[in-house]
């Protein structure tokens, strides 16, 4: 099977807790295309990368999951024809194109836009095996500094965000999440093929961000933005724990510290 375990577990984790409500919303740096695999709905993730089991059509922009992973890279052309039809019943006449960007590319603009707009609401960001080091997507997280949401960052190594985050764990991914699964009292279930676009029998999946959707949650950040902004207004008493907030008392927990702590929670409070 194409899944790593490790990552396999993780991105079931991500299917659940969004299910169950605690996670909101997925940005991706990963091409390897798991969220797909994991059932993840396309309301629910940013591929700000690509991903090697889409592929987009160069005339209509729609996007579609590909069965088996594409074979090429850099946004090539995949000499497929588009499968959309237009406003007028008839078949696009596009070719589809994988969707991994080389390096000199831009990110995808709407990814890019609905994981801006997703961290600006987020109370909370987890950074989950990354460095942090790819601009710009490395800062998307820190959005939620802006509306007082934290960033806690889970990294074996250190990362060049650790001193903006407000918790840092150097430690396994899979580990911390399983911890965090368990406290939260979430059975992980077994990889299902039913749920995953990429499975052969699964009808072609259109994976394409319209501008209705985006519009839509455009218009949730504005409500969210507002409702702040009102809650700020009626607040009469400010509270002056979080007035006296500083940047740099963030706490570093290295691999050796957590062993040391029987109980994650711990660290999650
Ligand atoms: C945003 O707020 C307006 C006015 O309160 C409301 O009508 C609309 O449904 C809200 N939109 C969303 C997407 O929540």
């Amino acid at each position: 099977m194409l899944i790593k375990e490790g990552h396999y577990l993780l991105i079931i984790i991500f299917l659940y807790i969004i299910v169950l409500g605690y996670a909101k919303y997925v940005v991706s740096q990963n091409i390897d295309g798991l969220h797909l695999k994991s059932g993840l709905l396309r309301q629910y993730v940013s591929e700000v990368h690509g991903n090697m089991f889409t592929m987009k059509c160069n005339k209509c922009k729609r996007s579609y999951v590909s069965k088996t992973a594409v074979k090429t890279v850099g946004q090539r052309c995949l000499n497929i024809k588009c499968f959309g039809k237009n406003k007028n019943g008839h078949q696009c006449r596009g070719i589809l194109y994988d969707t991994i960007l080389d390096w000199e590319h831009q990110l995808p603009i709407e990814e890019l836009e609905l994981s801006e707009l997703h961290s600006k609401m987020a109370d909370l960001c987890i950074c989950l095996g990354t460095s942090l080091q790819i601009q710009p997507i490395n800062l998307v997280p820190f959005n939620a500094k802006k509306n007082k949401g934290k960033v806690v960052i889970c990294n074996l190594q250190k990362t060049n965000c650790d001193r903006k985050a407000d918790l840092v764990i150097h430690t396994y991914v899979d580990d911390l999440m399983m911890s965090l699964m368990k406290i939260l009292g979430v059975d992980i279930d077994k990889y299902d093929e039913i749920k995953d676009p990429t499975n052969i029998n699964h009808e072609i999946t259109d994976w394409s961000i319209y501008e209705t959707d985006l519009k839509k949650v455009r218009e949730i950040k504005r409500n969210t933005t507002k409702s702040k902004k009102r809650k700020k207004s009626e607040t009469k008493f400010p509270n002056p724990e979080s007035e006296t907030e500083s940047p740099h008392t963030n706490q570093i927990l290295k691999p050796s510290k957590i062993s040391k702590l029987n109980n994650i929670d711990n660290i999650i409070k």
